[in-house]
């Protein structure tokens, strides 16, 4: 049973047609690249398939099962992890407040939850050497270079155990390096049995 089956996926945005009958299945542990020229569509299926947009006619399967998506929590809810090409990122938060961002890490104290940063910083350090990022988890995202706030994206997507991690174009900022390890951590998502896509 394929982890993801698109049948005939339509996207069109008023006049626009940007996609037209987009079929494909991902198995467990596969690795699939998607490629076409700006505005082929590539971003508008990444968003289909991750709750961002409804598509206009076509069916999508998690698992073997029909879904509709709504919004992209619901997608991570089923296991999709996303890198989106602009990142998505708030400027104005940490690297590591980013990673945790609708999930933060709390601690007890009796009945009362407190954010528990120390936790956060010392999980999203682990991530960032894991990617050979210099990006430090106190550092604010405005003032990063490209490369690091693709890091601090591509971090995000190893908080949880998803069942397909897709990437829009997530090596366009980075240093060659950094592009050797992340395709490194795709290599081992598929080892690990994660699709990529
Ligand atoms: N929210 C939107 N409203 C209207 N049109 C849109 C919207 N999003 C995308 N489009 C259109 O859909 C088409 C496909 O765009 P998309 O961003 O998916 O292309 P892409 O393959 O990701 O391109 P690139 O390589 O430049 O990132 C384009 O014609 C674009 O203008
Ligand atoms: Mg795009």
């Amino acid at each position: 049973m394929s982890v993801l089956e698109l049948r005939a996926v339509s996207k069109r945005f008023g006049a626009i047609q940007a996609l037209s009958g987009i079929s494909l299945k991902i198995e467990a542990g596969e690795i699939l690249g998607l490629m076409g020229d700006n505005g082929a569509g590539k971003s508008t299926l990444v968003k289909i398939i991750s709750g961002n947009f409804l598509p206009s006619e076509g069916e999508i399967l998690v698992n073997g099962q029909p879904t509709e998506f709504h919004n992209p929590l619901q997608a991570r809810r089923q296991g999709i992890e996303v890198v989106y090409q602009d990142l998505a990122l708030c400027d104005n938060l940490t690297a590591a407040a980013n990673v945790f961002l609708g999930r933060e890490l709390v601690r007890w104290i009796g009945p009362v939850p407190i954010l528990d940063y120390g936790a956060m910083y010392a999980k999203a350090a682990e991530l960032f050497a894991e990617l050979k990022s210099e990006t430090r988890p106190r550092d604010i995202v405005r003032r990063m270079s490209g490369g690091q706030r693709q890091a601090v994206a591509i971090a995000r997507t190893r908080l949880s155990n998803p069942n397909i991690v897709l990437m829009d174009e997530p090596t366009a900022a980075i240093s060659v390096r950094q592009v050797a390890e992340v395709l490194d951590l795709i290599r081992r998502l598929r080892d690990q049995g994660i699709p990529s896509c």
